[in-house]
């Protein structure tokens, strides 16, 4: 009489827990933990709908909720540009816009992942020399996470390294969620 009664509460329960995937925008929250993400220095990240100096134009319908960050390195620069977010779950997807162009913008792109302190993965690029960009282009995915917080730092160039250019549209990651019964 038990028996059945148990093993219908325990698959219910199972069936609660689901893989959902959230997204961050560039200038959002993640909607779980209510944290921005971090961006360093933060001078040189510009909102660029609102950079004047920025050479990127971009259509906001184009980019996910109309926004976008704008991060580009110089030969002699300094100090690393890099953008992180800390979130729970197993796979994380960034999305950027690429710049086809070789000038206004130099579409270059050299950007470096790493996954709770460790570089992970590189997104390396020559612009072909065409107008326009490429929208929502994934410029690394992880769907191997073993489960649990991870902190996921974006990193432009290297010091002294080639001039670089990250357009950030967003981060996507999928967390396990269990919903109330
Ligand atoms: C999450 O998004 C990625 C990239 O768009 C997709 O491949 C994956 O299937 C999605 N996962 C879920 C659980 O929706
Ligand atoms: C969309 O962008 C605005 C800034 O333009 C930001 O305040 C808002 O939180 C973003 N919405 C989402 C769902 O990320
Ligand atoms: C960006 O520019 C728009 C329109 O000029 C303005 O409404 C918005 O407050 C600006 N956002 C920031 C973060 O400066
Ligand atoms: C990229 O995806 C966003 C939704 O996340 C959409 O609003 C936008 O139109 C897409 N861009 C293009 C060029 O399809
Ligand atoms: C995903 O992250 C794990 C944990 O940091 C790492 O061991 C693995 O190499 C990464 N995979 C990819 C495709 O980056
Ligand atoms: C991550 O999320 C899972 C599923 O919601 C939860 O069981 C776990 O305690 C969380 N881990 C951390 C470190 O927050
Ligand atoms: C970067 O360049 C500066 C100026 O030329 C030099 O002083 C510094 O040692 C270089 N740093 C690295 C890590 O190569």
């Amino acid at each position: 009489m038990w028996t059945p009664f148990y093993l219908f509460i325990s698959f219910f329960l199972q069936a609660q827990a689901i893989l959902v995937n959230v997204t961050v925008d560039d200038s959002g929250i993640n909607p779980l933990t209510g944290q921005p993400i971090i961006y360093n220095p933060p001078g040189a990240w510009n909102l660029g709908a609102n950079c004047t100096m920025c050479t990127a134009k971009i259509d906001a319908r184009d980019v996910h909720n109309g926004t976008w960050h704008d991060v580009s390195t110089f030969n002699s620069m300094l100090q690393l540009q890099t953008a992180s977010l800390v979130f729970n779950g197993t796979a994380v997807y960034v999305s950027c816009a690429i710049a086809r162009t070789t000038s206004s913008p130099h579409g270059f792109s050299d950007m470096s992942f790493f996954i709770d302190g460790n570089l992970v993965g590189t997104f390396v690029k020559t612009p072909p020399g065409l107008p326009g960009y490429d929208f929502n282009f994934t410029v690394y995915s992880n769907t191997s996470l073993p489960p649990g917080r991870h902190e996921l730092t974006i990193q432009n160039s290297h010091i002294n390294g080639s001039s670089s250019l990250i357009l950030l549209d967003s981060i996507t990651y999928s967390s396990v969620l269990h919903t109330p019964s």
